[in-house]
């Protein structure tokens, strides 16, 4: 990685979405586990989940979740969510708006998935739900709760601490992302 990344908006444009891409292959890297903020009735809500594909190309970022979780009922009402990471390591702070659409997984992927991991699809009672003993659920893998969610990339803010100075800068589709500085 050019050290030199921060000088221009494209090349810190590349150096987020690197950090993506890096977190889609990375298990240890902070890119691996963001946060994902949605709208609830209640208000905001956020919660860790694992980063599974980052495609420049088209902006999108894949994640996947069990079908009965409350956030898949707050991004049914609103589907615009909010990615957050921290890399304590580069010194770089994404956040990242976007627009999520929900779709059943794929068999393909289902099927390589190792048996540990297929059964956080399939909880029941479903997650979230209040029970008496701490572990009164089943995980039995159910493929109809595999569910795909997929982040369409409006904008993409990135901050990074040091340098030797802070810098700031957005990215917004509706521009082509070309970017702007922003005081930090
Ligand atoms: C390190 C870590 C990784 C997680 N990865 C996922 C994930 O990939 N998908 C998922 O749905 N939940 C994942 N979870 C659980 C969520 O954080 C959350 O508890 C669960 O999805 C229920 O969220 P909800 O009630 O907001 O829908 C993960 C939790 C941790 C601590």
């Amino acid at each position: 990685m050019s050290n030199t990344w921060h000088e221009t908006l494209p090349a810190t444009l590349n150096r987020a979405w690197s950090l993506l891409e890096r977190g889609t292959k990375d298990g240890r890297h902070a890119a691996r586990f963001p946060t994902l903020a949605t709208i609830s009735e209640t208000g905001p809500q956020q919660r860790t989940l694992a980063l599974r594909k980052a495609n420049r190309a088209d902006a999108t970022l894949t994640l996947y979740t069990d079908a009965a979780t409350p956030k898949v009922t707050e991004l049914t009402k609103d589907a615009r969510a909010s990615l957050h990471i921290w890399d304590q390591t580069s010194q770089i702070q994404l956040r990242i708006a976007a627009t999520v659409v929900m779709e059943p997984g794929t068999a393909e992927i289902w099927e390589q998935m190792p048996q540990g991991a297929r059964t956080v699809y399939g909880v029941e009672p479903p997650p979230g739900t209040p029970i008496s003993d701490p572990e009164g659920f089943d995980r039995t893998p159910n493929f109809k709760k595999f569910l795909e969610l997929t982040l369409h990339v409006r904008g993409l803010e990135l901050v990074a601490l040091g340098l030797p100075v802070h810098r700031r800068a957005v990215f917004r589709a509706a521009d082509r992302w070309t970017g702007q500085w922003l005081a930090p």
